[in-house]
């Protein structure tokens, strides 16, 4: 077993596919499941690891904070991040593939998949292929089918307050990211400065095109340009409902964030994921529309129809226009009718009353809990005073999935859960909110 003698350079030595950071934490997740580290047993500070292994101190940071939302690791700021089990466990893990489904999925992400426009889909996809000219069947057009770019970018500018720019079909936000940080780094770019904590798919998005990720914090103002580290002239963003802490970034950020990207001749990367959902007020438009020279502004309907659709687009200023992986164009072109025809914007206004007296539910059956994040979107933020890993473990026994914030982060920071609400069905928040309360008070 593990202790003060174990050499872990050796024992987690990352090997095989994908980014280091990822090798590492399987290295460390399989010395756990086969029992090679004792529960209780201190991994060593990133910085000492980092350097055992020959390695960025961020890549070690990474491996810790995505065994601490698995529930392998458990870490408070101030001390050592250490090997746990999940309560009453002896054995070796159990693989998280063996663990039955939630009876309450409060994982963030996704929208409320019963609610499918189903039938208005069908009849969107129906119309296309009844009326679509033979000549829509042909090879489909980089960027997209013209009627969908035209239409998106009417939708955007009337919706979103986006400037007129190159509006390109693509496959969703992680595409279209994942496209422009290509170009970036086609450009000489090699580092991508993002919002910690932010959603860590597209900083991995952003490393599989070969940038750096460079987290900088976010406070209740959203992300502080002042603090992007010097030499890096690219950022990723979420000024409407910064994800997962759910502010929005002040006009005084805002108006930072665009000198910031004028003075370094940078471009700002805006993920406008959610911003279709606002409850108190109407949503903040888009940074792109104040300055479409400087910002790529980056949408889908993945939170607001489905992400199993891969529709997505990107408004990018002229010169960053780049390759995108645009879905079939039977999908495009019924998007196209679907939002000209006014019913996307039907179906949007009823879901944001669903959500809406969803999430007012879901805050009244967490009674006294600390709750932070506007009122918007899919998603909330608990705060907790007592280990975050611990109360996700014990809630997943009763049957709840809720997300360690910390699963977010560049690093462990204070105890908070991610609760999504989106695709919770409305008859289990009461029972799904008691149950969380209930693994928060067992300890
Ligand atoms: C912060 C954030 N951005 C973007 C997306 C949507 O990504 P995509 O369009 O690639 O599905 C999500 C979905 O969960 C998200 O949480």
């Amino acid at each position: 077993m593990a202790g003060s003698q174990t050499n872990w350079g050796v024992l987690l030595e990352p090997a095989g596919p994908g980014p280091k950071h990822e090798q590492l934490a399987r290295a460390l997740r399989q010395a756990i499941r086969e029992g090679s580290l004792d529960d209780g047993v201190a991994v060593p500070p990133s910085r000492q690891l980092a350097a055992d292994l020959g390695c960025s101190r961020w890549v070690v940071t990474q491996a810790y904070a995505q065994l601490v939302a698995e529930g392998y690791l458990a870490g408070r700021t101030g001390s050592a991040t250490r090997v746990r089990r999940v309560a009453g466990e002896t054995g070796p893990k159990t693989p998280p593939t063996a663990t039955p489904p939630p009876r309450y999925d409060l994982a963030p992400g996704l929208p409320d998949l019963r609610h499918f426009p189903r039938r208005a889909w069908a009849e969107a996809v129906c119309e296309v292929l009844t009326t679509a000219p033979h000549t829509d069947f042909g090879l489909p057009q980089p960027g997209g089918h013209p009627r969908l770019r035209r239409v998106l970018g009417d939708y955007l500018r009337r919706v979103r307050g986006a400037a007129p720019g190159t509006v390109l079909v693509c496959g969703g936000v992680t595409d279209g990211v994942t496209g422009v940080c290509r170009a970036l780094v086609e450009r000489g770019h090699t580092r991508l400065a993002v919002e910690d904590p932010g959603w860590t798919r597209l900083w991995r998005a952003a490393e599989g095109a070969g940038m750096a990720v460079e987290p900088v914090p976010v406070d209740g103002e959203g992300l502080d340009a002042g603090r992007i580290p010097a030499g890096v002239r690219a950022v990723l963003v979420t000024p409407a409902h910064q994800f997962p802490t759910g502010v929005v970034l002040s006009p005084r950020r805002r108006a930072a964030l665009l000198r910031w990207a004028r003075d370094v001749d940078g471009l700002v990367l805006e993920d406008d994921y959610d911003a279709e959902f606002r409850y108190d007020r109407r949503p903040v438009g888009t940074v792109q529309g104040t300055d479409p020279g400087r910002v790529a502004l980056f949408g889908s309907v993945s939170k607001t129809l489905s992400p199993a659709l891969g529709l997505g687009w990107a408004v990018v200023p002229p010169q960053w226009t780049v390759g995108t992986r645009p879905p079939p164009v039977v999908d495009q072109l019924a998007l196209a009718g679907f939002v000209e025809s006014g019913g996307y914007d039907r179906y949007l206004r009823s879901a944001r009353l669903r959500y809406r007296a969803r999430r007012d539910r879901l805050v009244a059956a967490l009674g006294p809990a600390r709750l932070s994040g506007v009122a918007a979107g899919l998603h909330l933020v608990l705060h907790l005073d007592q280990d975050a890993a611990a109360v996700v473990g014990r809630a997943r026994t009763a049957g709840v999935k809720v997300t360690d914030l910390d699963g977010y982060r560049a690093a462990p920071g204070e105890p908070a859960l991610v609760l999504g609400y989106g695709n919770l069905a409305d008859t289990g928040v009461e029972a799904a909110a008691a149950l969380l309360r209930e693994a928060m008070t067992t300890a």
